[in-house]
């Protein structure tokens, strides 16, 4: 029985980002602009996880796509995959500005939206099987996947309460001044949700994008369709266990499982290698790839698609290795202990170290460059930094009150500014929970500790 996840990608990010990813999905099933099967494939393909069959059996991702402002979904509705989408799932205003960078105006949208948009997210729970849950696309930092992504974050939970939630977050570069200067208040907002009410949540963060763009691909000024295919590339491989399924980690819920052991704790970040690229030729060079090499690329943290400042005690908490191409068991299991006997991952003293590893096929539908490639998801409590960074930058644009006139003009904000104080509050704890994980303790603070943090 399929186990069917639902996607909603909001706002200029989520639509480019999403729109990326659905051309790679296609791509890799053997599925045309139109929506056709292209070839039939041998083998055991799940397509209808992501898809479902029109009357007239073309395939249509189960997507919905949702904005404030016509230009980013209007590029999708006339460009080469325009027919795919299920016209019905767009909610897009025919002229209108977007949320203007204010969460606070995304997340009032939520209002106004939220009878339309309910209904396309049932209609398409209805027609699936089992749903398994539903996939947010969208960046922190604006206004409209930003708020308009918090607000429908707390109503999926409270209407779907048995169901996963995951999202891909785009997190903004912390270590440029930013394209959008309130980007700290509106991170901080959107961060409360995905920490109260996500299951688990991907970081991809705009500055790390950048930077492995410059080294990887060779481009210094990555334009947003290039560090989006990188995004794509890794949205692909994190789904690979759930679309050519083995016997582990073929359902969001086991994935989750095995990465975050404490509910709290369920930022996760990625690296993939190796990455070429089609437009630029240096980075079409192919090098010899093992899976040793492979795994042992991906533990090193310039591969890292976060920017954060490993510090001695930062660790891991999980480790999901997909390694995809021609790799067995036995590569695996010596490639372990190599790493292990080099201690080249350092775990938290409070549970099992283990690489978990899962060995997915390649699509036949793509042509493949290398022998093995890879991605890991995990789970390491330098994550936190990158909240730190955050953090601080909200904390010296708030003790200025600058740019909060926009904000109090919104209902959340009518009255007083608790929204604000409440989200960093979250976001200090969740950092707090992070720092935690890193001793051995952790699960059983001893009581004088217990004191001093409550
Ligand atoms: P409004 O424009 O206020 O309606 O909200 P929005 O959600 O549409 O804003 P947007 O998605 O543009 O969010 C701004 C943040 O997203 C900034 O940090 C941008 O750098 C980043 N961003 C925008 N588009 C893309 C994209 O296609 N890819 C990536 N990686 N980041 C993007």
């Amino acid at each position: 029985m399929p186990r069917e996840i639902i996607s909603i990608q909001a706002g200029q990010c989520g639509n480019a980002v999403g729109s990326s990813f659905w051309q790679t999905l296609c791509q890799e099933h053997g599925i045309s602009p139109d929506g056709n099967l292209e070839a039939v494939e041998e083998g055991t393909d799940r397509k209808d996880v992501f898809f479902y069959q029109s009357d007239d059996t073309r395939y249509i991702p189960r997507a919905i796509l949702l904005d404030l402002e016509p230009r980013v979904i209007h590029g999708i509705q006339t460009g080469p995959y325009k027919n795919i989408y299920n016209p019905e799932n767009f909610h897009v205003p025919k002229h209108g500005s977007g949320a203007g960078n204010n969460w606070a105006a995304g997340f009032s949208a939520g209002e106004t939206v939220y009878e339309e948009v309910m209904e396309m997210i049932e209609r398409e729970a209805d027609g699936s099987d089992s749903l398994e849950g539903f996939m947010l696309l969208h960046s922190i930092a604006g206004g409209t996947g930003s708020g308009l992504g918090s607000f429908l974050l707390e109503r999926l939970n409270d209407r779907f309460p048995k169901k996963i939630i995951q999202t891909y977050s785009v997190f903004p570069d912390t270590q440029s001044v930013g394209d959008v200067v309130v980007q700290p208040y509106n991170s901080i907002l959107a961060m409360r949700r995905l920490t109260e009410n996500a299951d688990s949540v991907v970081v991809l963060d705009n500055g790390a994008l950048t930077r492995i763009a410059a080294d990887r691909l060779h481009v210094q000024q990555p334009s947003f369709a290039q560090t989006n295919q990188l995004v794509s590339t890794v949205m692909s491989a994190s789904t690979t266990t759930l679309r050519y399924p083995g016997y582990m980690h073929n359902d969001l819920v086991g994935i989750i499982a095995s990465l975050i052991p404490t509910p709290r704790c369920h930022f996760l970040m990625t690296s993939y290698t190796p990455f070429t690229s089609d437009i630029v030729d240096q980075a079409k060079t192919v090098r010899k790839t093992t899976v040793l090499d492979v795994m042992r690329r991906l533990l090193q943290p310039k591969n890292r698609m976060v920017m954060t400042n490993t510090t001695k005690s930062s660790c891991y908490i999980s480790i999901l290795n997909i390694i995809q191409g021609e790799a067995d068991p036995t590569d695996v299991h010596k490639s372990l202990l190599r790493i292990r006997e080099r201690r080249l991952a350092t775990f938290i003293p409070w549970g099992p170290a283990s690489i978990q590893v899962a060995l997915t096929k390649k699509s036949p539908h793509m042509p493949m460059s290398h022998r093995v490639s890879g991605l890991m998801l995990a789970n390491h409590t330098s994550i936190a930094t990158l909240f730190k960074r955050i953090l601080g930058q909200y904390d010296r644009l708030r003790k200025r009150n600058a740019f909060l006139e926009q904000y109090k003009k919104e209902p959340i904000f009518a009255n007083d500014l608790g929204e604000f104080d409440e989200a960093r509050a979250t976001v200090a704890d969740l950092i707090a929970e992070y720092e935690a994980a890193e001793s051995a303790d952790y699960l059983n603070p001893s009581p004088e500790k217990g004191a001093e943090q409550s």
